[in-house]
């Protein structure tokens, strides 16, 4: 008895003892290590220079994302666009709807994320999202972007600068983009101005009547005449013809994912071209591609409501496209409530 006692006391002492040593140890250690750490960070000339580096290639991003057409198949065909995020959709859409925006036009994404932009129903019909470039030398701006990307989601930033030479090369990536990571059967290009009604849109494309491939319809111009001169204007060494090939305006147009997909494929074929929409009709044309359908419903400069629009541009301001919309949705209803009698009405 009095032996294990003892001996036991002399194991809690000697445990102590080391506890000590060990305290001791680890904090010569420690400030060994904080020492040698204050030492570096004072004498490292390389500091400030690899801080500023930090901030220009905007820190909390991820990594640049190269996309590879790969996909494809058939031969390998190297890319223009650099992604600097990584959205991507999360199921697949009937309706991908892309929008062109400039970084400084919140309250334009806004305003389309409560109305048209969002599909509020189960299982949505449609997805919007936001394409952006670069805001050139405005730090600030490019961390509020960060901020909305990681809010909201829906933003695809491209590597190129913001700047309306640079929309071609939107054009690009939004395909490219729509090609690799979405699963959709139509793609309607717009701009952050322009008023979209998703339900006549939709239930037009649905309709068992309308083609569901080969399929590019909008605002469209058969027999349009190369302008030499003005801002517009094209020298003969970049478009020698006297008329462009038929396309459809830039700010509401319709391509079905086949097309999508073979357009991707001749990205890098066909030099880019400053008008982004005749570019598309270019590109189409170069595939062999449909004649575009060119349908009433995408309308212009009207702020007020007529049934059966798909889309409205020019010149509509924040109380039009939001008037616009409000009146779309009672179209919709309406609409509804008209056929819920109907079948009411044959039932009896
Ligand atoms: C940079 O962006 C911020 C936020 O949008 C804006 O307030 C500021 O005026 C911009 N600065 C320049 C130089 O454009
Ligand atoms: C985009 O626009 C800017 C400004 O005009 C220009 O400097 C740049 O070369 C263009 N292209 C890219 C990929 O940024
Ligand atoms: C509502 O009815 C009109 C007229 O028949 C039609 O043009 C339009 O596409 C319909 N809209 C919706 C949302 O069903």
């Amino acid at each position: 008895m009095k032996l294990g006692s003892t001996l036991a006391k002399s194991v809690v002492s000697l445990s102590k003892k080391a506890n000590r040593h060990l305290l001791l140890w680890m904090g010569i250690i420690l400030s060994g290590w904080v020492f040698c750490y204050i030492i570096y960070y004072i004498v490292d000339p390389n500091r400030i220079k690899k801080n500023r580096r930090a901030i220009n290639s905007n820190v909390g991003l991820p990594e640049p994302l190269k996309l590879s057409a790969n996909y494809i198949g058939q031969e390998s065909v190297p890319h223009r666009s650099y992604l600097i995020t990584r959205t991507r959709c999360t199921q697949s859409v009937f309706l991908l709807i892309v929008v062109f925006t400039a970084p400084g036009n919140m309250d334009r994404r806004t305003l389309i994320r409560r109305t048209w932009g969002t599909d509020p129903s189960v299982s949505p019909s449609w997805k919007t999202v936001f394409l952006l470039g670069q805001a050139a030398n405005n730090r600030t701006q490019n961390k509020y972007l960060e901020a909305e990307r990681a809010t909201y989601k829906d933003i695809i930033r491209g590597s190129q600068n913001e700047h309306y030479y640079n929309l071609t090369l939107k054009t690009q990536m939004g395909l490219e983009w729509a090609a690799k990571y979405c699963d959709f059967q139509f793609l309607l290009k717009t701009d952050d101005d322009v008023f979209i009604n998703p339900f006549n849109l939709v239930e037009y494309l649905q309709k068992p009547d309308t083609r569901q491939r080969n399929l590019y319809m909008g605002r469209c111009h058969y027999r349009s005449v190369v302008p030499r001169s003005g801002k517009n204007g094209v020298s003969l060494e970049k478009y020698d013809k006297s008329l462009y090939p038929p396309f459809c305006n830039g700010p509401a147009y319709v391509l079905s994912s086949d097309l999508v997909l073979k357009l991707v494929e001749l990205l890098d074929v066909k030099k880019t071209f400053q008008n982004e929409d005749v570019y598309v009709g270019i590109l189409i044309e170069k595939i062999g591609g449909p004649v575009p359908l060119h349908h009433p419903g995408f309308r212009i400069r009207s702020c007020e409501h007529f049934e059966g629009t798909f889309s409205v541009h020019g010149g509509l301001n924040y109380y039009c496209r939001k008037k616009l919309f409000d009146e779309a949705v009672k179209e919709r209803m309406k609409n509804r409530t008209g056929k819920a009698s109907q079948s009411y009405d044959t039932a009896i």
